[in-house]
């Protein structure tokens, strides 16, 4: 394993104290929480099942031997557990690299508590250098795709792929992310978009960073 994995499975493992026996858990996708999902094959908690935010970490959660449910069957989520592609000093985040934003958000919000895990490569003073998802409609991607270029990104439309929902992504460079909040509220205002990857209105409650030294947990 690579000293980024170890980073990870380090921040995946401090992550597993906060599933709780009997509670329904929220699962994100990517790596790092591909590392958490064995976590959780190893130590078999007693839940009663998952909710998961993409066809890749159901299909990884069945195999474990997990029950995994839709958000309208799992009553109110208690924990989240996911990672991020970029994450500030306010938990702030830039999530989406893995293309499962939308379910991603939508989970996080229903959630009680948002737990994220990173490595610590992944932490920033300004969000924006990690090229900044936006889920679109298709017959939208160019109109949202102007828009963005006068919120003063540089769009760039994800080259074959399309998201679980069945949209294409814009990942949108050279942005430079002063207030959060405000970007988040301006790109969800144009039509078309689906889901922006700036997690600002529902930042993360507890950020666990896999570093060097052992693991750093942020609240
Ligand atoms: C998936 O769409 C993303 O939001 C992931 O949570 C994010 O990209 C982190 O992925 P890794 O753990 O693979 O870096």
């Amino acid at each position: 394993m690579s000293k980024q994995e170890e980073l990870k499975r380090a921040a995946a493992e401090a992550a597993y104290e906060h599933v709780r026996d009997g509670e329904y858990l929220g699962v994100g996708t990517g790596s790092t929480v591909n590392h958490f999902i064995d976590v959780l094959a190893e130590r078999k908690p007693e839940i009663p099942g998952c909710v998961s935010s993409s066809k890749a970490t159901t299909e990884r959660l069945r195999a474990a031997g997990f029950d995994v449910v839709d958000l309208n069957s799992s009553g109110a989520l208690g924990v989240y557990i996911d990672g991020a592609d970029e994450a500030n000093a306010h938990l702030e985040l830039i999530k989406g690299g893995g293309g499962a934003l939308t379910r991603e958000k939508i989970i996080a919000g229903a959630a009680r508590t948002f737990v994220c895990m990173v490595d610590d490569s992944k932490r920033v003073d300004l969000l924006g250098r990690f090229p900044l998802p936006v889920e679109v409609i298709e017959m939208a991607r160019s109109s949202v795709a102007r828009a963005l270029v006068k919120l003063g990104g540089e769009p760039e439309l994800r080259t074959g792929f399309i998201s679980d929902n069945g949209h294409p992504i814009l990942d949108v460079h050279n942005l430079e992310i002063m207030n959060p909040i405000e970007l988040e509220d301006a790109i969800n205002a144009l039509p078309g978009v689906v889901t922006v990857g700036l997690f600002a209105r529902r930042p993360a409650d507890v950020l666990i960073v896999g570093a060097k030294g052992g693991v750093d947990v942020i609240t």
